[in-house]
């Protein structure tokens, strides 16, 4: 089953309860956390995903496009996470395994992200280690970029890792997913997409989430 991930990046932070409510037919809400140093923008924080937490039932999926994420990922479980993901140019990969390890540590699901120009061969030393791998397909820091078409030789070769090795594994793709893009995406073998703007600029949400999902 494809499940739908809407990046509240593109909801209105002074109404993000309501913005909420709105992707309630969703099956993940999509956290985007940025240092200001890892990307060139600066977003939420841990007080942010404490108080989003009481405000909704489905699993909280945390990007964090932070700098050494290491230092914080344990405070995001506490906060409210379900899923964090990290990214695996943001530290060594013997950080990022140990990373892996206190999320999990707190009970919740871990993952590694690859940016655009990061191959896909990168995801291999944590794969076992990981519930879900997001590959973006645009550069991180902002939403309502262009869908980079390009990444998806990599998406396959990630499928067929995960295929090979961790069938349980999720695949996740983030940046430019619309309805034609999606299918795309699920083509080369994503199962979960994230959606910032078409899904907050659509006039029927609920729509625009089952269009999604395909
Ligand atoms: C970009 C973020 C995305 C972003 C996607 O750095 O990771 O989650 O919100 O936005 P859209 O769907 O508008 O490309
Ligand atoms: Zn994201």
């Amino acid at each position: 089953m494809i499940k739908i991930s809407p990046s509240i990046l593109s909801a209105d932070f002074a109404n993000l309860e309501r913005d909420i409510q709105r992707i309630s037919t969703a099956d993940y809400v999509h956290v985007d956390v940025m240092d200001g140093l890892f990307v060139p923008n600066i977003s939420i924080g841990l007080p942010v995903v404490e108080s989003i937490r009481p405000t909704t039932s489905l699993p909280l999926d945390v990007h964090l496009m932070i700098d050494r994420p290491i230092r914080y990922v344990e405070r995001f479980c506490d906060a409210g996470a379900d899923i964090v993901t990290i990214h695996v140019e943001a530290d060594t990969e013997e950080n990022t395994l140990k990373a892996l390890g206190l999320i999990h540590g707190k009970g919740k699901k871990a993952g590694v992200v690859v940016k655009p120009k990061t191959p896909a061969e990168a995801v291999l030393p944590f794969l076992k280690q990981c519930d879900i791998i997001l590959v973006m397909t645009v550069e991180p820091g902002f939403g309502g970029q262009s869908f980079m078409a390009d990444m998806m030789p990599k998406v396959k070769a990630i499928r067929g890792y995960i295929d090979a090795e961790n069938p349980a594994c999720e695949l996740e793709v983030d940046g430019g997913i619309g309805p034609e893009t999606a299918k795309v995406a699920v083509e080369n073998g994503a199962n979960v997409l994230v959606a910032g703007s078409s899904v907050y600029k659509a006039a029927d949400i609920p729509g625009r989430i089952a269009q999604l999902r395909g």
